[in-house]
């Protein structure tokens, strides 16, 4: 089965009502002559560091330029930085760019702590940590401790984490500084667009200077290697639509997860993730695993015969299997993130998905799961 499917894994949805608004914006931006770096790219800022409980933002070209400039202005070169190895090769590679020496560390769904602690060593600079599909690890507060008390710098990379939070904490809260993504199939995208989060005013401004070649305006010199890392003023205005509505989009993101949840929990060949009351998602992802991995592979293509997309878990292959950083430190196994990575599954979702595809999904799934279950 090929796409187009009847309920694909994900959807890009711009609303009608917005789509109105932004050609009008559009119009207003190109007689403007302020195609870049103008009021636009303002509005974003301040309205994803208002999301993430932070003082202020620094739009930029993607999650990964992002990730790189916090980095670069951490002075990371040849420094020590922990990286997931359950990420986007983003998350690493922006470390690799900024100079920094990569450890990976094992985790699942959540980091493992254990493993972070038997990664670290004395010479630990950065902790970086993502929440996968958007959920924050219940152990957060101990994740955060535990920098503290080393000097560790905590970086987030919140690229799947729009509106996410945790004990009243949203993601992009917690470290030093935080990175999102506003690539096509994120949570609140701009097509292609990301930002730094931070309370740091230097890196607010080292930011500015970094993702315009480096060029500090005051001087009119170029005073680091940076580059053209900027968001376009169409992009922006984009972004800052969808995040004047995130609560409400991430609340029936939440709903639909926690549908899914109560409508499949029971069932024998499937976990679900404990979820309190205080852990908002930002519902980029509805994350369960299957206790058999074996049935994985029959399973997406029975249900891909039913017309759902169930083949783009978070991820596939673990970064320290992955060929291109097979030179990076081999270290220890990381068995949660192997796990991991063979019994995931991840279910349809998308910006304001109806109660009644989500019912259609759990009774594909659970069809689907008897007959895999009982031929076997
Ligand atoms: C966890 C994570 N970090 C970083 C990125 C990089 O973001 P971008 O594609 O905007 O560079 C992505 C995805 O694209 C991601 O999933």
């Amino acid at each position: 089965v090929t796409a187009p499917y009847e309920i694909p894994s994900s959807r890009v949805v711009i609303r009608p009502d917005e789509i109105t608004r932004l050609t009008a914006v559009l119009a207003d931006i190109l007689t403007s002559g302020v195609l870049s770096d103008g009021p636009w790219t303002q509005e974003l800022e301040a309205r994803i560091a208002l999301a993430a409980g932070r003082h202020d933002a620094v739009a930029t070209s993607s999650g990964t330029s992002a990730l790189e400039i916090a980095l670069r202005i951490l002075d990371v070169e040849g420094e020590e930085v922990l990286v997931p190895t359950n990420t986007n090769f983003a998350t690493a590679q922006a470390a690799l760019n900024a100079g920094g020496v990569v450890r990976f560390y094992d985790g699942g769904l959540y980091p493992d702590l254990t493993s972070i602690d038997a990664v670290a060593s004395a010479g630990t600079r950065v902790l970086l940590l993502v929440h996968i599909g958007g959920y924050i690890a219940p152990d957060i507060e101990d994740i955060v401790r535990w920098c503290e008390e080393r000097d560790v710098v905590l970086v987030e990379d919140v690229a799947h984490a729009h509106g996410s939070s945790r004990g009243g904490r949203p993601a992009g809260s917690f470290g030093h500084a935080a990175a999102f993504s506003f690539y096509e199939t994120k949570v609140v995208t701009t097509g292609e667009g990301g930002a730094i989060v931070t309370d740091d005013e230097d890196m607010v401004r080292m930011g500015r200077v970094y993702r315009r070649q480096g060029l500090d305006r005051a001087t009119d010199t170029h005073v680091v290697h940076g580059n053209t890392w900027r968001i376009s003023e169409i992009e922006a205005a984009i972004g800052s639509l969808q995040l004047e509505v995130l609560p409400a989009d991430r609340d029936h993101r939440s709903r639909a997860i926690r549908r899914y949840y109560e409508l499949l929990g029971d069932h024998p060949l499937l976990q679900v993730p404990a979820l309190e009351d205080d852990h908002l998602l930002s519902g980029y992802k509805c994350i369960l695993t299957l206790s058999r991995p074996e049935l994985r592979e029959r399973l997406w293509t029975s249900m891909a015969e039913k017309g759902v997309e169930m083949d783009r878990e978070v991820y596939r292959v673990p970064l320290h299997r992955q060929p291109v950083f097979a030179d990076l430190d081999p270290g220890p196994d990381r068995p949660h993130a192997d796990r991991f990575a063979a019994e995931q599954l991840c279910l349809p979702m998308w910006r304001g998905i109806p109660d009644t595809v989500v019912d259609q999904v759990v009774d594909h799934l659970r069809a689907t799961l008897d007959d895999l279950a009982g031929a076997s």
